[in-house]
C-alpha cells in the first residue's frame, strides 16, 4: 500500500513537473505614474498615484479583454513614455514572441506579432526599452537583439522583427545579464572582470560598446557589488532617464546610480529579500513586486538627499496582498482537476514561481529559475498527496 502510494506520488510529481507553467505578473506605471500591476492572481490592477498606495481603498480592477494570460516564463513590462503604452514581453506562453500592448490612455490591449526568424529566445533574456527611440534591446545567450516598437500604442497588422545586433563587447561566458538604462546608454553590471561600482556601457545611438568600464563610486564608500540583481530606471517628467536602481539578489541594499554625476547612493534594501522580485521606478518611487505577489515601494526623488536618506519601504496596501500569483496550467487530464485548474490554493502559502523570471532568467535560466522550479515541485507534492488521499 505504501509503495503504491509512493508510486502514485512520484507519478503525479513527474507529470506535474513537466506540465507546470509559471505565472508571471509584472509591474509598471503609466505616464501619470499610476501604479499598474498585471497578472496578479489572474487580474490587472491600477493602484492610482503614489499618495493612494497606502490607502485602504482597493486598487481598481482594470482587467479587460485582449489581456495576455501572464503565464510566460520571463514576463516583463515596460513603459513607452511618449506613447503612454505598456509593452509586455513573454506574457503569453502560447504566443511566446508576441508583444502585448496596453494603451494606458484607451485602457485597451492589442497583440503585436513579431517576426523572430533571427532566433531570439523569448524564454531567456533580459531587456530594456530605450526611452527616446522606443527600441527594445535584449541580451539573450550572449547575443544582443533589438526590436523597434515604432511608438505603437496598439498593434499594427504587419509583424515587427527582432534584429541581431551582435555580440557584446565583453565576455558573456556564464553571464546572467544585469542591464539598466540611463541616458540612452545600456549599463551591464556584474560582468566578469569588472570591479565593484563599475559597469560596461553600450551606447545605443552609436550601437557601440565602450571599450573601458565606467565607475560609479558611492559617496559612502559602499560601491554596488559584483552580484546578480534587478534594476529599474527612474523616469523624468520628460526626457531620458538619468538614474537607475540596482537591487542585488541578496536584497541587502538599494543602490541608485546617477550617470550624470557618475556616483551611487546606497539606500535601504527592500524589506522582502527576494531574488525573484521585480522592480519598476517612476519619478518619485521604486516599486518592488515580490514573488508572492506582494507590492512595496521606496519613496525616492532625484537630488533630494535628505528625504532619500530617511526614506523607508512601505507596503502598497491598496492591492490584494499575499495572493498567489498564478496557477499550474496544462496538467494532463485524469489526474486531478485541482491541479489543472487556474489557480493554486490561496492558502498554499506559495506560488508557482510567480515573478521568478519576470525580467528574464540568467544566461541559462538555471539560477533565477531554481526557486520557481523548487516551488512548483513542492506544490506538486502537496497537490499530489491531496489527490492520493482523495483516491483512497
Ligand atoms: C548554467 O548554469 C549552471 C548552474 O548555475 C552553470 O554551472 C553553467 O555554467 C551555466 N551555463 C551557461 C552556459 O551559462
Ligand atoms: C562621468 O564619466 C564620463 C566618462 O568617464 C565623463 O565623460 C564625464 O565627464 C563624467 N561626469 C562627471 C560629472 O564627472
Ligand atoms: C483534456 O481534456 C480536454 C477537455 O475535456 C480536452 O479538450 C483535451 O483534449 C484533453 N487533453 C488530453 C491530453 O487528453
Amino acid at each position: 500500500m505504501f509503495s503504491y502510494l509512493i508510486h502514485n506520488v512520484i507519478l503525479l510529481l513527474s507529470l506535474n513537473i513537466f506540465s507546470a507553467v509559471r505565472a508571471s505578473p509584472c509591474v509598471a506605471m503609466d505616464i501619470d505614474f499610476n501604479l499598474l500591476v498585471f497578472g496578479l492572481d489572474g487580474k490587472d490592477y491600477n493602484a492610482g498615484p503614489q499618495n493612494s498606495w497606502t490607502s485602504s481603498t482597493p486598487a481598481t480592477d482594470i482587467s479587460t479583454s485582449g489581456r495576455p494570460p501572464f503565464d510566460g516564463s520571463t514576463t516583463s513590462c515596460y513603459l513607452s513614455q511618449f506613447d503612454n503604452a505598456i509593452y509586455a514581453l513573454s506574457a503569453d506562453s502560447s504566443k511566446p514572441t508576441a508583444v502585448y500592448i496596453y494603451d494606458a490612455t484607451a485602457k485597451s490591449w492589442s497583440t503585436q506579432s513579431v517576426d523572430n526568424s533571427v532566433g531570439f529566445d523569448p524564454s531567456n533574456f533580459v531587456a530594456i526599452l530605450d526611452h527616446d527611440t522606443d527600441v527594445f534591446y535584449a541580451l539573450s545567450k550572449g547575443e544582443l537583439f533589438s526590436l523597434d516598437m515604432k511608438d505603437l500604442k496598439s498593434a499594427q497588422s504587419s509583424s515587427l522583427p527582432w534584429n541581431d545586433v551582435g555580440k557584446t563587447g565583453f565576455s558573456t561566458a556564464n553571464y546572467e545579464p544585469v542591464m539598466a538604462l540611463a541616458q540612452n546608454h545600456i549599463h551591464f553590471l556584474d560582468v566578469s572582470g569588472l570591479s565593484a561600482g563599475q559597469a560596461f556601457i553600450f551606447v545605443i545611438h552609436f550601437s557601440f560598446f565602450q571599450p573601458t568600464a565606467q565607475s560609479y563610486p558611492s559617496q559612502s564608500g559602499s560601491d554596488f557589488p559584483l552580484q546578480h540583481g534587478q534594476t529599474a530606471s527612474f523616469f523624468q517628467k520628460q526626457g531620458v532617464q538619468q538614474e537607475f536602481a540596482f537591487i542585488p539578489d541578496d536584497g541587502s541594499t538599494t543602490y541608485v546610480v546617477n550617470v550624470e554625476t557618475n556616483s551611487t547612493q546606497a539606500l535601504p534594501g527592500p524589506a522582502t529579500k527576494d531574488p525573484n522580485a521585480r522592480y519598476f521606478a517612476g519619478i518619485t518611487s521604486l516599486v518592488q513586486l515580490d514573488s508572492q505577489g506582494n507590492v512595496a515601494f521606496l519613496p525616492y526623488t532625484q537630488g533630494d538627499v535628505s528625504a532619500n536618506s530617511k526614506a523607508t519601504w512601505s507596503k502598497v496596501t491598496s492591492l490584494p496582498t499575499g495572493k498567489t500569483t498564478g496557477g499550474i496550467a496544462g496538467s494532463p487530464n485524469g489526474t486531478s482537476t485541482s491541479v489543472s485548474g487556474t489557480g493554486t490554493p490561496k492558502n498554499s502559502g506559495s506560488t508557482t514561481g510567480a515573478a521568478s523570471q519576470a525580467t528574464g532568467s540568467g544566461a541559462n535560466g538555471s539560477s533565477s529559475g531554481a526557486m520557481g522550479r523548487a516551488t512548483s515541485v513542492s506544490i506538486a507534492v502537496v497537490l499530489g498527496m491531496a489527490v492520493v488521499v482523495a483516491l483512497l
